[in-house]
């Protein structure tokens, strides 16, 4: 079964009495193992189009089912266990918790679903993003794509079945971005995530298996 599915997606937001369609008749489906790619200029959808395939917002009509449930239909219970246990996500700025070590940043989410072991799989989640002997720094004391690869070990410390990565290079250098990149790649292949990127970078649109190019919210071309 397709891990993820958007069926004839679309969001408009309301401002007030402005309307905008950010996303138009949507529909693709992504499936576990490939990595796939929504490239486009600014503003065309596609941090609209990952926050809904990631169940942080909601369709204005049509459907995104995660494992075949609609994530409108979902309670909040179930919304809930989704975000934690089957969804990973990477963002632009990496969005670690200041406060907390890079260990402890891997650990958060299974402390948080009350996963058996959380400290081991933090620590393996960090060895296999290549930073086991940095887990006791914080993010301050990291590198920009030190920083991103703890955002990379956190995503997958549930190993989700969906990995959703915003930019994930955008604020990264070139060799930075290109081991980020790898490890996007490699979970997908380890893993076996469905992994939805949203990227400027040609580098990044590369290593992915589907580009999918938007273009004022709806889908122009599949490359
Ligand atoms: N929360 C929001 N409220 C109103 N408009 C929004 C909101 N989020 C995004 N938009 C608008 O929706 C369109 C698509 O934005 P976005 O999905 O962020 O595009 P991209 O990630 O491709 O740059 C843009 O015109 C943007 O201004
Ligand atoms: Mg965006």
């Amino acid at each position: 079964m397709a891990s993820l599915e958007l069926r004839h997606v679309s969001k408009i937001y309301s401002t007030g009495d402005q309307q905008l369609a950010a996303l138009r008749d949507v529909s693709l489906t992504c499936r576990p193992g490939v990595v796939t790619a929504f490239l486009g200029r600014s503003g065309c959808g596609k941090s609209t189009l990952l926050n809904l395939a990631g169940a942080m917002d909601f369709p204005t009509a049509g459907e995104v089912l995660i494992d075949g449930v609609s994530t409108t239909a979902c309670t909040d219970a179930q919304l809930t266990t989704l975000r934690r246990g089957r969804i990973g996500f990477v963002f632009q700025f990496f969005q670690l918790l200041p406060t907390l070590t890079a260990l402890e940043n891997v650990e958060l989410p299974l402390l948080l679903a009350n996963t058996p072991a959380p400290r081991a799989i933090a620590r393996e989640r960090l060895q296999w993003v290549g930073l086991a002997d940095r887990g006791s720094a914080y993010p301050h004391q990291l590198s920009g794509g030190q920083m991103q690869r703890v955002a990379v070990a956190r995503a997958l410390s549930q190993s989700p079945a969906i990995l959703i990565a915003d930019e994930p290079t955008g604020n990264l250098d070139t060799a930075s971005g290109e081991q980020v990149l790898q490890l996007i790649r490699r979970a997908a292949t380890e893993f076996g995530a469905s992994v939805l990127m949203a990227t400027h970078s040609l580098e990044a649109a590369a290593i992915a298996d589907v580009r999918i190019h938007l273009r004022d919210g709806h889908i122009e071309s599949h490359s």
